[in-house]
């Protein structure tokens, strides 16, 4: 089948070449995110694969629709930028990939804490200025620690039994706890509001959802302990940006590892280097020696890539054969949780 691959990189396009060596797909690369003004690109094309900070919107499906669209196969894990409602209104499918590597995420979530605990960026640019100096540099052991997982999917497991292995506690918080987990893994399903006033560290697992959005606010950050070490490889809005400014300037927050940003769209995956920042909020939060940005780059190991581009490919199949596709999310599926008890 014709696909148009949008928002396409370097390391996107190896791992999806090699896949198709097994599919037979005809691919072409798109370097743009998908929008409502790149969306013509599409024209003749029956399907799209996009990717998380393209903006599927009911404008861009529009036009997706009218040019021939009739899947958008997602090369992610979460879906809050496809306007599922009407993709379906339009009679366009969409699938995405449900899991591709958890340890990926988990792992890059793990890195965060250890590297803003242990400063290994501020150390890796002192030693290099020849400044072999350690004040300022003090972290604290891991072990016997409290650490707080919000989510006990595929990710926050992996996680979860990561810091176990650490010998931290772990309190985790979920819509749907898993009793058999908790026992098997030594861990504590807690009400979030515990977890938040309890944690020494506080890693998010959660998919961005009505329920979800802001589930840190300014009331949740200043009912974490100082000197908390807040990590955020879900998605950006899980995390009210400004009031993180604010827990950040006060020195209430000992650190805040971010994978992801709330308006990261249009930013991250792109070189700005020469460019002025227009982004005042992330402009800022990138000035504190204790927060830790990486550009949405958990996902990127060689395992994940190659598990994304087999199971996109193989979506695009299913739906071509006019199978049932296994990977398909529709608009009721969505979890639209209560907001998160506190
Ligand atoms: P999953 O679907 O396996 O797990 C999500 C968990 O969150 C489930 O246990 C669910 O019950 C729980 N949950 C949903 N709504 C909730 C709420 N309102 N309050 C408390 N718990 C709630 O998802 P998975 O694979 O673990 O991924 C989690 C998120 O990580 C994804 O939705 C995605 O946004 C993000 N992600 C980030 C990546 C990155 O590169 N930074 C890569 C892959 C995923």
């Amino acid at each position: 089948m014709r696909l148009a691959v949008f928002d396409t990189h370097r390391y996107d396009r190896d791992a999806l070449e090699k896949a198709n060596a097994r599919f037979g797909h005809t691919l072409t690369f798109f370097e743009p995110r998908l929008t409502l003004q790149t969306a013509p690109l599409a024209e003749g094309f029956p399907a799209v694969c996009s990717f998380v900070n393209d903006k599927v919107d009911a404008a861009t499906l529009e036009v997706l629709a009218k040019g021939g669209v009739r899947l958008v196969a997602t090369r992610s894990a979460g879906y809050n930028h496809v306007d599922l409602e009407a993709a379906q209104r339009l009679d366009i499918r969409v699938a995405r990939v449900p899991e591709y590597s958890p340890h990926a995420v988990a792992e890059h979530a793990v890195t965060l804490v250890l590297s803003l605990n242990r400063h290994i960026a501020r150390a890796f640019s002192r030693v290099r200025d020849w400044n072999f100096s350690l004040d300022g540099l003090v972290g604290f052991d891991l072990a016997g620690k409290t650490v707080g997982v919000v989510g006990t999917g595929r990710i926050g497991r992996v996680a979860a039994r990561i810091f176990r292995g650490f010998g931290c506690q772990v309190l985790c918080y979920d819509v749907a706890p898993d009793a058999a987990f908790e026992r098997e893994l030594g861990v504590r399903y807690v009400p979030l509001e515990e977890l938040f006033s309890s944690s020494d560290v506080i890693s998010l697992h959660v998919p961005l959802t009505p329920g979800t959005r802001h589930m840190v606010d300014a009331a949740a950050l200043a009912r974490m302990k100082k000197g908390v070490v807040l990590v955020n490889t879900g998605r950006g809005a899980l995390i009210d940006s400004r009031a993180l400014l604010g827990a950040l300037k006060s020195g209430h927050l000992g650190g805040a590892g971010l994978d992801v940003y709330e308006e990261e769209e249009g930013i991250f995956f792109q070189d700005l280097s020469g460019q002025v920042l227009q982004d005042d909020v992330l402009a800022r939060l990138l000035t504190f020696p204790n927060v830790l940005v990486t550009s949405h780059q958990a996902f990127l190991t060689h395992e994940a890539l190659g598990n994304i581009a087999e199971t996109t490919l193989a979506n695009v199949r299913s739906f071509e054969h006019g199978e049932p596709m296994q990977n398909e999310v529709r608009a009721e599926q969505v979890l639209r949780a209560p907001t998160a008890s506190r």
